[in-house]
């Protein structure tokens, strides 16, 4: 681990559907941290749902806001952080989360992010005619950026309260004193 990296905070990357919020509450819990969620931050600000944002201004406005949160996000300590699946897509957002967190990505097969995302609506780019060919091509051409995350972690086959204390595992292991 480099050395000018302040692992304050414990940041959480991954495609839709991986688990990011509700893993990330058990996290914050497990660690005694407290919980932000990007894009739960930018629907309180803007007073607007994401498939607004998008529909109204576009997905690059919303990429700028996402931008600029990960910037003020910089001075928190003790937080969990859950981001949006599309946030570490830009090496800017994941080099700053490096910065102050410790990134950990939660990855799934194409086939379980469709098994856990089907019946919900509110994610914008799931709007398509053949959403499961969807999730595939974002899924590849995400992933490199998703697998520069410090650790990784593959949701597939275990329950969330089992990933959650792995995750926080990884953090205390990252973050315990040097003996
Ligand atoms: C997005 C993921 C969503 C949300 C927006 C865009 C993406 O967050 O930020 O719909 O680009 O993958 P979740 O990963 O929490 O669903």
């Amino acid at each position: 681990m480099q050395n000018h990296r302040q692992l304050a905070n414990l940041a959480l990357v991954g495609f839709m559907g991986t688990g990011k919020t509700s893993i990330g509450r058990l996290v914050a819990e497990q660690l005694h941290f407290h919980f932000l969620d990007t894009d739960e931050i930018i629907q309180s600000r803007t007073g607007r749902t994401i498939t607004d944002i998008f529909a109204q201004d576009g997905e690059p406005a919303f990429r700028a806001l996402e931008k600029n949160l990960v910037g003020e996000l910089a001075t928190q300590t003790g937080a969990v952080i859950a981001t949006g699946g599309g946030l570490p897509t830009n090496a800017e957002n994941l080099e700053s989360l490096k910065n102050f967190a410790l990134v950990v990505c939660l990855w799934a097969s194409p086939e379980k992010i469709w098994e856990r995302v089907r019946s919900q609506s509110h994610r914008p780019l799931l709007h398509d005619p053949n959403p499961q060919k969807k999730i595939r091509e974002l899924l590849t051409a995400r992933e490199p950026f998703y697998k520069q995350a410090d650790v990784l972690i593959n949701t597939d086959l275990r329950a969330a309260r089992e990933v959650a204390q792995q995750v926080a595992l990884q953090y205390k292991l990252a973050t315990r004193p040097p003996r």
